[in-house]
C-alpha cells in the first residue's frame, strides 16, 4: 500500500532518563549499521514524561531518524490540573505523536470511551498525531466476537474529528499484552479491516486510505513479518521487545 509503516516502541514506565538516552543512542547506531533506510519504514519511540526533554535534545543533536511521542496527555490544555501534562507541552518538546486509550489507562484510570475522545480532541488542537489504542479483553472477544468492540472504541474516539487529521490506530487485543500470547496475522488483518470501516465512517474514505492502522500485542523481530504482510495492517506498537534495541531495530527491519 501507498502507506509508510510504522514502527513505535512503547517503553511504558520503563527506563529512567539516563536509560533512555543509553537506549536511544544504542537504538540509532543498530538502524544506522543495518543501513536501515528511514524513507522506507518510520521508527518511533514513546518514553515517559521525564525522559522526552533528554531524548529530544539527543536525536536532535545527533540527527538520528527516531521519531518521538509521550504515552499520554491531558484532555485540558493548562490549569489546575495537578499531575497532568498538557498536549501544549509535548508539541514544545517536538513530540510528533502521542499514544491515547492505551488499555493500560482504560483498565487502571478508568479512561472511558468518552475521556479517550476527549483526549484525542486535545491531541489534534495541539498538532500532535494520536496513536488510538483499541482492543478487546478476552470476555469481551468470547462476548462480542473479534471486531465489535475495537470498531466502537475507534468510532467512539474519532467523534468530532476533522475529516483530512492525520491519526494512528493502534489493534491491542488485551490477552496478547505483554503475555507472549500473539494474534494471528489473520485476526489482526480482520480486524484492522473493520478498524478502517470504521474510519471510513468518521473521515471518510480517504482518510481511511490514508491512516496507519497498526497491530500490538507481543510482537517480536520472529513474528514481525507474517503481521505485515496482511494488506491492512500498517506497523506495530511493541511495549516489552521495543526495551532490547537490537530486537526493536530487528522488528523496524521486518522485510
Ligand atoms: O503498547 C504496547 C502494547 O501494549 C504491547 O505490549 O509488546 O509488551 O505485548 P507488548
Amino acid at each position: 500500500s501507498a502507506r509508510r509503516p510504522f514502527i513505535a516502541g512503547n517503553w511504558k514506565m520503563n527506563l529512567d532518563h539516563l536509560q533512555g538516552i543509553a537506549l536511544v543512542q544504542k537504538l540509532a547506531w543498530t538502524l544506522k549499521d543495518a543501513s536501515f533506510d528511514p524513507k522506507a519504514v518510520e521508527v518511533a519511540v514513546f518514553p515517559p514524561f521525564t525522559d522526552l526533554r533528554s531524548v529530544q535534545t539527543l536525536v536532535d543533536a545527533e540527527r538520528f531518524t527516531v521519531g518521538l511521542g509521550a504515552q499520554d496527555l491531558s484532555p485540558h490544555d493548562s490549569g489546575a490540573y495537578t499531575g497532568d501534562v498538557s498536549g501544549a507541552f509535548l508539541k514544545a518538546l517536538d513530540c510528533a505523536y502521542v499514544i491515547v486509550g492505551h488499555s493500560e489507562r482504560r483498565q487502571g484510570h478508568g479512561e472511558t470511551d468518552e475521556v479517550v475522545n476527549a483526549k484525542v480532541l486535545a491531541a489534534v488542537r495541539h498538532g500532535l498525531v494520536p496513536v488510538i489504542c483499541v482492543g478487546e479483553t478476552e470476555e469481551e472477544l468470547e462476548r462480542h466476537g473479534t471486531s465489535a468492540v475495537p470498531v466502537r472504541q475507534t468510532a467512539a474516539a474519532l467523534a468530532g474529528v476533522p475529516s483530512g487529521t492525520p491519526v494512528v490506530i493502534a489493534y491491542e487485543p488485551v490477552w496478547a499484552i505483554g503475555t507472549g500470547k500473539v494474534a494471528t496475522p489473520e485476526t489482526a488483518q480482520e480486524v484492522c479491516a473493520a478498524i478502517r470501516g470504521a474510519v471510513a465512517e468518521a473521515l471518510g474514505a480517504d482518510d481511511a486510505a490514508a491512516t496507519r492502522i497498526l497491530y500490538g500485542g507481543s510482537v517480536k523481530s520472529g513474528n514481525i513479518a507474517g503481521f505485515m504482510r496482511k494488506p491492512d495492517v500498517d506497523g506495530a506498537l511493541v511495549g516489552g521487545a521495543s526495551l532490547d534495541p537490537v530486537e526493536f531495530a530487528g522488528i523496524a527491519r521486518f522485510p
